[in-house]
C-alpha cells in the first residue's frame, strides 16, 4: 500500500505514468465517472484550505466516490486533544483514503505510520505540499510539452513555502532543470534545499528583485509571504507586499514565460495581469482536479481498495 506524503514517494517514472492517467482523464472524464463507485474519501483539515480540500472532493466526486470530512481542527476531536496517530486509525474503519492538512511538520507522515489505508499528505505546515507539486508539474508538462531544460524563478516567501519546498524536491530530479530563487535575504530558501543542491550539482541562483532576472525566465511561480508561519506581526507587514507582478514587469519578461501561482493570492500578483495569455495560474487550479483524479485511482489500487 502507498501513501503520498512527499513528491520523492514516485519515481520520474510512475510520475510520468500519473500524469498520463491524469491527462487521459481530462480529455475522457465519463470513462472515469464510476471508477470509484462505493468508495469514499476523508478529508481532515486542522488548517484553513479552499483548493486543496475542495480539489481533492471534486476529484472524488468526479470518480464516482464519496467524500466525508472536516475542515478545522476545533470541529474534531483534536479539540479534546487527540493525537493524529489515533485519528488516522480510527479514519481507517470509515474510508478507504484519507487526505490530511496539519499545521505541524511531519504530521503526514505520523498518520501514514498509523493509518491501514492510503493517506495524501494536503499539506503539513512548512514542510511539503506533494500534492500542490503534482498539480504543478502537470501544468508544466502541458504547457512546455516537458519537465526537462528551462529556468525556473522561483519568488516570494521561499522559507515558509512549503509548495516551493516539494515543487523544489521534485524539479531536481528532472534534466536541465535551472533554479532563480528570488526573495527578501529574510525569506530564501533553507539551507537543508541548497545543501541538495549543491550537493547533486544543481545550479541555482539567489536573487532580490523580480526585474534583474525575469526577461531570462521560462517560467515564474509566486508566491504569497506566508504570514500565519512568521514569530511576530511587525516582521509581517515589512514583508508582506514586498513582491507585486504588474502588467509593467510583464513587459520585461519573455513572449513565452508563464505565470504559476498554487494560490490563495493576496497582493503580489496585480489582477492587471490575469487576462495576460501568460498568465496561468487559473488554468493550474484546473490541472489539480485530474491529477488528484489520477492519484487516487493509483493509491486506492495499491491498496487493493479498487480492482488493478
Ligand atoms: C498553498 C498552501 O496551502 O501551502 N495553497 C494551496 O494549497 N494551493 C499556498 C499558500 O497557502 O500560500
Amino acid at each position: 500500500m502507498r501513501h503520498l506524503i512527499t513528491p520523492q514517494d514516485f519515481t520520474v517514472e510512475e510520475l510520468e505514468q500519473l500524469f498520463d492517467l491524469a491527462d487521459d482523464i481530462r480529455l475522457h472524464p465519463d470513462t472515469y465517472a464510476h471508477a470509484c463507485d462505493g468508495r469514499k474519501m476523508a478529508t481532515c483539515f486542522y488548517e484553513p484550505s479552499t483548493r486543496t480540500r475542495l480539489s481533492h472532493e471534486s476529484a472524488m466526486l468526479g470518480l464516482g466516490g464519496q467524500v466525508m470530512g472536516f475542515s478545522e481542527a476545533s470541529s474534531s476531536s483534536a479539540a479534546k486533544g487527540e493525537s493524529v496517530a489515533d485519528t488516522a486509525r480510527v479514519i481507517s474503519c470509515y474510508a478507504d483514503i484519507m487526505v490530511i492538512r496539519h499545521p505541524k511538520e511531519g504530521a503526514a507522515t505520523v498518520a501514514s505510520h498509523f493509518a491501514s489505508i492510503p493517506v495524501i499528505n494536503a499539506g503539513d505546515g512548512g514542510h511539503e505540499h506533494p500534492t500542490q507539486t503534482l498539480t504543478d508539474l502537470l501544468t508544466i508538462r502541458n504547457l512546455k510539452g516537458s519537465l526537462n531544460n528551462f529556468t525556473i524563478g522561483l519568488c516570494g516567501d521561499l522559507k515558509f513555502g512549503r509548495t516551493v519546498h516539494s515543487l523544489i524536491n521534485a524539479l531536481v530530479r528532472y534534466e536541465n532543470v535551472r533554479f532563480v530563487f528570488i526573495s527578501p535575504p529574510e525569506l530564501c530558501v533553507p539551507d537543508y534545499i541548497t545543501e541538495m543542491l549543491q550537493e547533486k550539482g544543481i545550479p541555482y541562483e539567489e536573487h532580490i528583485k523580480i526585474e534583474d532576472v525575469i526577461g531570462r525566465l521560462d517560467l515564474l511561480y509566486m508566491t504569497r509571504i506566508q504570514k500565519e508561519r512568521f514569530f511576530n506581526e511587525e516582521d509581517y507587514v515589512r514583508l508582506k507586499d514586498f513582491y507585486i507582478l504588474d502588467a509593467e514587469k510583464m513587459k520585461l519578461a519573455p513572449k513565452d514565460m508563464y505565470v504559476l501561482h498554487p494560490l490563495p493570492r493576496v497582493n503580489e500578483i496585480s489582477v492587471d495581469v490575469d487576462d495576460d495569455p501568460r498568465a496561468a495560474y487559473f488554468r493550474q487550479v484546473q490541472f489539480g482536479v485530474y491529477v488528484r483524479m489520477a492519484l487516487i485511482l493509483t493509491l486506492l489500487k495499491s491498496a487493493g481498495r479498487l480492482p488493478e
